[in-house]
């Protein structure tokens, strides 16, 4: 087993590969938080605890031992209003308005395997030796509240999930101010703080800083984990960089507003949480009733950034995601929506499709605008019914049109939206979010469908299925155009109104886990203007996101480096655009747009019948080569080399699990007059191996290639790149 219960101390100790965790019931039963970090043996643990002198102003909850305070004591799962003045993890409010409440220890059980959580996506094993987890039971008596702590061990990877359920087994109703996943107090606070920060076409830029004292964090309050920030936080050991260095990552298997949080106060310790935003957060707990929070996975490494993001790649890629797609090589695609937006006909997509079957792609993705009267964003989301002036004969003939010429058929759809000006809308103006007499802001002129309602979710569930029942359809693209306003639910009681951004989470939940088993063999790649939800919650239920509506490769060097600190390449689109680009009208170079768009689930966003021969022969070759590094990029290790963003060079390598082989992908931004001589040292090769360099036919040692380094080449003007492909001899 790899949690152990020494009942003398009241400790719990979590060991992962290379991991502890250690948990402490203080003499009063509420659990102290007394170790994450680099392995530890299970003797002498109860010394690791010091409960410091009470200090001047720290409230003492039990008079007879002075040294408890839970204002000095490191926590496991923070209360409110009994002597913590930080920030707490949960808070609830009792019938008689007050909010105080502390949660004392009642039972634990310790079990193999990982039990799913309540409609809510999660991390799994497929055998139960892969994980144990551990349930402490605390009770607050008074209030009549029990929460139950999980935490699952991963034992081969460094990898602890946590996360909370809420029981009301007392005689009165209440409510939920605040429910978080986890937190964790640190000791000191000598850290970093790490996080994925950005905006709509430039998601997840790396940003890094040093820990003041006071509040410090990042949310969503936009009912989706958003471009804006998201879910996930690391605290960094002083110097740690990707190599060296102590590393705490905490990311949050959710997708709506999250909160997390790192506090440091008030005698220069760190309390990190993380969870679902209390901002406008609100939950009714009648007697009886449950809350589920949703699951944190912590992620410690010892050596550095590089080696977290490694743990959260194999455990998103597969423990998370799920599915007939999970373990396969993905098709390289062509989608239509830069080269046509909304102006297509039947032929002009098949003509499309006969260009890409000649250049060796697999997939045609029909983007926006196939249904209603969709010429342009101004309309028919929610009438799933195809427009019959563009794709007269149907959907039917087309795809099969499409399947005639070798390529699958994709098909997109905005499933959560709806326009004011379609014929949903017409018979149904209660089903989208809103507050009774007060205008509906609307978002890229369409409003958001209230998932929390049932007959919501099940319409557009049933509208869904029958499309893709319709058709031979391989492979959807679930998209999501805009945030949350008036956050109201015609359905919900008053008292319930501040559930409705969660409930509509879990309706969300539901419809994706409702299609995605119905239609088992349909590829599905989610999005949201880009990478406005490329969080794990939404990886649960679908293998890939399309990463950004930035398809610049260069503006994609920093996206797809801040993306690949959590998630793992296997999750991201990444496709060719034209040039100028759409979004920052930069001109690159076909072989630059094709390297950098290879490190992940490959393909193309332009009009290919618009090649000129040799654009032809170019992309023939980008498209085989790529089949060849698909089985490598899509299921190997990334080990980031240079980062956009300290620098004007890029660079990854991802090599094979059992280092058979690597692939290098360097690119320089703008051109240095007058440049040194330079070399590129390799990481994740075997030292004592002979790799063969492919396109030189250079042979190299692994520690030459890793220590003394990869010459690279004289390369000439803006915007170059280089791969390399080794294989072991
Ligand atoms: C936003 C997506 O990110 C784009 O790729 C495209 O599908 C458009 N929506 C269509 O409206």
């Amino acid at each position: 087993m790899a949690i152990q219960y020494f009942s003398d101390e009241r400790i719990f100790h979590l060991q992962s590969k290379a991991t502890s965790y250690v948990i402490q019931l203080l003499p009063t039963g509420v659990p102290a938080h007394v170790y994450w970090g680099r392995k530890i043996r299970s003797t002498g643990l109860s010394s690791i605890l010091q409960r410091t002198e009470r200090c001047s102003f720290s409230p003492a909850p039990y008079p007879e031992d002075m040294s408890i305070s839970y204002d000095t004591i490191a926590q496991e799962y923070p209360v409110y209003g009994v002597g913590d003045f930080r920030h707490p993890a949960y808070q609830i409010q009792a019938e008689n308005g007050t909010t105080a409440s502390e949660a004392l220890y009642d039972k634990h059980r310790i079990y193999r395997g990982k039990p799913a959580l309540e409609g809510l996506p999660a991390t799994y094993t497929e055998h139960e030796e892969e994980a144990d987890t551990l349930e402490i039971e605390l009770l607050d008596p008074v209030a009549g509240l029990r929460i139950i702590l999980s935490y699952t061990v991963f034992n081969e990877l460094n990898a602890i999930t946590r996360s909370v359920r809420f029981v009301n087994e007392g005689s009165q109703s209440l409510r939920l101010l605040r429910g978080l996943s986890m937190s964790v107090d640190f000791r000191d606070s000598n850290y970093d703080m790490l996080h994925l920060s950005g905006s709509w076409a430039r998601e997840r830029y790396v940003e890094r800083r040093a820990l003041a004292s006071g509040m410090q964090g990042i949310e969503s309050r936009r009912g989706a984990s958003s471009h804006a920030q998201n879910p996930f936080i690391a605290l960094l050991s002083k110097g740690a960089d990707e190599d060296h260095g102590e590393v705490y990552g905490v990311s949050l298997v959710y997708s709506g507003g999250f909160s997390a949080q790192v506090e440091v106060e008030p005698y220069k310790t760190t309390r990190l949480s993380i969870g679902i935003n209390p901002f406008d957060f609100n939950w009714l707990l009648e007697q009886g009733q449950a809350f589920q929070t949703p699951e944190a996975v912590l992620v410690f490494s010892v050596d550095g950034i590089g080696s977290m993001s490694r743990t959260y790649h194999k455990l998103y890629r597969t423990r998370l995601s799920r599915g007939t797609h999970r373990d396969r090589t993905r098709p390289v695609l062509v989608n239509n929506w830069e080269a046509t937006y909304f102006n297509f006909t039947a032929d002009k997509i098949e003509d499309i499709a006969r260009a890409g079957s000649e250049l060796g792609l697999e997939l045609f993705v029909l983007d926006d605008g196939w249904f209603g009267h969709r010429n342009d964003d101004r309309s028919s989301l929610g009438d799933w019914f195809v427009d019959a002036n563009k794709l007269p004969e149907g959907l039917d003939d087309l795809a099969k049109r499409v399947n005639g010429l070798g390529l699958q058929f994709g098909l997109w759809f905005e499933p959560e939206m709806i326009s004011p000006d379609s014929e949903l809308y017409t018979r149904h103006p209660d089903w989208c979010l809103h507050v009774p007499d007060r205008r509906r802001t609307e978002g890229r002129m369409q409003l958001v469908l209230d998932f929390s309602r049932e007959d919501v979710c099940q319409a557009i569930g049933d509208r869904i299925a029958d499309v893709l029942r319709s058709a031979p359809i391989s492979y959807v693209k679930w998209d999501m155009n805009r945030n949350m306003t008036e956050i109201g639910s015609a359905l919900l009681p008053p008292e319930r109104q501040r559930e409705t951004a969660h409930r509509y989470m879990l309706g969300l939940y539901g419809v994706l886990e409702r299609i995605t088993s119905e239609f088992p063999d349909v590829l599905f790649e989610s999005c949201s203007g880009g990478g406005g939800r490329f969080d794990p919650g939404m990886l649960y239920y679908m293998p890939q996101t399309w990463t950004s509506d930035n398809t610049d490769a260069i503006s994609r060097l920093k996206i797809q480096y801040g993306t690949s600190i959590v998630y793992p390449l296997s999750s991201m689109g990444s496709h060719v655009s034209a040039v100028p680009n759409h979004q920052v009208h930069r001109n690159t170079s076909l072989e630059l747009r094709g390297h950098i768009a290879m490190s992940g689930n490959f393909g193309y966003e332009l009009d290919l019948t618009k090649f000129t021969e040799e654009e032809k022969e170019t992309v023939k070759a980008q498209v085989a080569l790529y089949k060849e590094l698909r089985p490598l990029v899509q299921f190997g290790e990334q080990y980031r080399l240079l980062s956009p963003f300290e620098g004007n060079e890029t660079a990854w390598l991802i090599a094979a699990e059992d280092k058979s082989e690597a692939v290098v992908v360097y690119a320089r931004t703008l051109a240095e007059p007058n440049d040194s001589l330079y070399y590129l040292r390799l990481k994740g090769l075997d030292p004592e191996a002979d790799y063969e360099w492919l396109e030189g036919g250079v042979v190299y040692g692994g520690d030459h290639l890793m220590f003394a380094g990869l010459p690279l080449p004289n390369l000439h003007g803006d915007f170059q790149s280089v791969l390399w492909r080794f294989r072991r001899v």
